[in-house]
């Protein structure tokens, strides 16, 4: 695991997308799976921003949502579906048919999942995390299989709890849909995002801690191309 750290934020972000630029530039078609959550949003916007002046462009790119919560309305901006389009998809050059995500209102889940690991087929060139305090990856709890793949989960509690910041009423989701370890190890290229002093303590325990699927996140060490992103109180306890 290559640890990148930053002093701010606004570098942080700056470092995240200087090199997301550089990949699009070598890879115009990259497929990419991305996250939802708050970490990413201002990575997100500045990408956006680029794409907007002409600086880059996904329009060869493909896109893969990470994540989706079970039990929410198809409108509520909880959805991870409604925060990715209205913080990256909605302003920039992607082609509609290249956002692919997982409906949880499918009447055969397993048969969304599997046609999911279908249109996902090889590798990804590049996959985006962000990481939970309980260290899941997409929704990926501990004591995940390393091999799972597209599937549905139930959230852990604390999972459960961190949606309420993506929520306006206090109904919190009890399951959802993600895109297994499997598929997320494959990767030919893995960024792991944290900002912020909550998370400094898992960062920590990720980096330092014993390699388990106890703790998704430290799998990542395993990984042969993974970047972290930290900030400086992510990363103060490194
Ligand atoms: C959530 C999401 C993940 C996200 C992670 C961190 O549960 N399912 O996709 O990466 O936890 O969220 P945040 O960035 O809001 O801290």
């Amino acid at each position: 695991m290559n640890i990148l750290k930053f002093d701010q934020e606004s570098t942080w972000v700056e470092g995240i997308v200087t090199f997301w630029r550089d990949r699009l530039l070598h890879n115009p078609a990259l497929k990419m799976c991305l996250p939802t959550g708050l970490t990413p949003n201002q990575a997100y916007a500045e990408m956006a921003r680029c794409c907007k002046k002409g600086q880059l462009s996904f329009s060869k790119t493909s896109i893969y949502l990470l994540d989706e919560y079970g039990g929410l309305s198809a409108t509520d901006p909880g959805k991870s579906f409604n925060m990715l389009k209205e913080r990256l998809i909605n302003h920039i050059d992607l082609p509609k048919d290249k956002f692919h995500f997982l409906n949880t209102e499918a009447t055969k889940l397993d048969e969304e999942c599997k046609g999911y690991e279908t249109a996902i087929g090889g590798r990804f060139d590049l996959v985006l995390l962000g990481i939970g305090l309980n260290g899941h990856l997409g929704l990926n709890e501990p004591g995940s299989e390393i091999e799972s793949g597209v599937r549905k989960v139930r959230l852990a509690p604390s999972s459960r709890e961190s949606c309420q910041r993506y929520l306006k009423h206090n109904q919190l989701p009890e399951w959802g849909l993600t895109i297994g370890l499997k598929q997320l190890l494959a990767a030919k290229e893995v960024w792991l995002l944290a900002n912020g002093g909550k998370k400094a303590e898992i960062i920590e325990r990720t980096v330092r801690g014993e390699i388990s699927n106890q703790l998704p996140a430290s799998l990542l060490r395993n990984h042969p191309k993974c970047f972290l992103f930290v900030d400086g109180e992510a990363g103060s306890r490194l």
